[in-house]
């Protein structure tokens, strides 16, 4: 579990990201490579749900040979055993259990973040997804509902519940994403558990990456925005630990664009392409000032064509890259 490489870099882990780290962007990333694992965005189980039809969005071999684990949200016990069963059934080698979320129309239904209101209860539904499968389950958590007080019990109960490791984004619900992730809590939480933990939260550099590793001593590292903002990161860090450096090649950021815009499916509208272009190449055009200067162009360019609008992008990204 979380080995690290020949080199001693921490297992890297893509983190799920719903909306703007979709399938198309997990399979664009996945064909320059550098992490070892990557986590769906989260499948909802609400109440009186049908697992079968819920679960079939999930496709464990969507990045081979890069594992994919199932991410799901819910928080009826029963259901999400049920649910973890059936993604069992489709090939997943790792159930990973939301604690997370921060969105009102998830944690109202006492999903997603809201589990972090009860260790107890978030210990139950824990419990009812390892106890249903045989394969690792793991927990993803922010560091609290509204404030920390619950912090080292929902630790704990989610360690009790047998789950492998956990994932912290060290944020409380209430926080959102705004104030600056707390890595103090990961080394906090790391010295409360037993089992592995994986930190997560602002790793936008190298630097980041060796700064979390020291200052927390967690065992295992998740980056999201931070591979969006630069899709060459996991590179960059495993290249590190081998004494090299990474230079990311302009070739490997076209056919990473472009593998973006052909995955995605035949029916999705122009208009709507575009959109998607425009999401992740502003976080792409957020990676230096140059770039951070023209990214209003290139989000109010006015193309109706998606390829278009994409090579139209990458002069600008031609130019800052030469
Ligand atoms: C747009 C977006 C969608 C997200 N969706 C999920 C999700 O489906 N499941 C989850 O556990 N976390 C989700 N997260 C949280 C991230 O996995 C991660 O914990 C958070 O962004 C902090 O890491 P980062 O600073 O490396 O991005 C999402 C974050 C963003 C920005």
């Amino acid at each position: 579990m979380l080995p690290k490489d020949a080199n001693n870099c921490p297992f890297l882990i893509l983190a799920p990201m719903e909306g703007v780290g979709d399938s198309c962007f997990r399979k664009a990333i996945a064909a320059l490579g550098g992490f070892d694992e990557a986590v769906r965005d989260f499948i909802r189980v609400p109440k009186n749900a049908h697992v079968k039809s819920l679960a079939s969005v999930y496709d464990p071999h969507e990045l081979a040979p890069i594992p994919l684990a199932a991410q799901i949200m819910g928080s009826d016990p029963e259901l999400m055993a049920a649910m973890a069963q059936e993604m069992v059934r489709l090939g997943a080698h790792r159930i990973d259990l939301n604690c997370g979320c921060p969105s009102n129309t998830v944690t109202g239904r006492g999903a997603g973040s809201s589990l972090l209101k009860e260790p107890g209860y978030l210990h139950i539904v824990a419990k009812a997804i390892v106890q249903a499968v045989d394969i690792p389950v793991t927990l993803k958590m922010r560091s609290g509902y509204s404030d920390i007080s619950l912090f080292r019990e929902n630790l704990l109960a989610a360690q009790e519940s047998g789950v492998r490791y956990i994932t912290l984004h060290p944020r409380t619900k209430v926080d959102g994403y705004g104030p600056p992730a707390r890595w103090d809590l990961i080394a906090e939480a790391k010295s409360i558990l037993s089992i592995p933990l994986v930190g997560n939260g602002d790793i936008l550099t190298v630097q980041h990456a060796i700064d979390m590793l020291s200052q927390t001593g967690c065992d295992a590292l998740m980056i999201g925005r931070g591979s969006l903002i630069n899709p060459f990161l996991f590179h960059q860090i495993r290249a590190h630990f081998a004494g090299q450096r990474y230079q990311p090649r302009w070739d490997d950021l076209v056919c990473y664009l472009d593998r973006y815009l052909s995955a995605m499916p035949e029916e999705i509208p122009e208009k709507t392409r575009i959109n998607k272009l425009k999401q992740l190449l502003g976080f792409l055009f957020k990676s230096s000032d140059e770039l951070q200067a023209l990214r209003p162009t290139m989000l109010q360019n006015q193309q109706k064509d998606a390829r278009f609008f994409l090579d139209h992008a990458l002069s600008m990204l031609a130019n800052h890259y030469s």
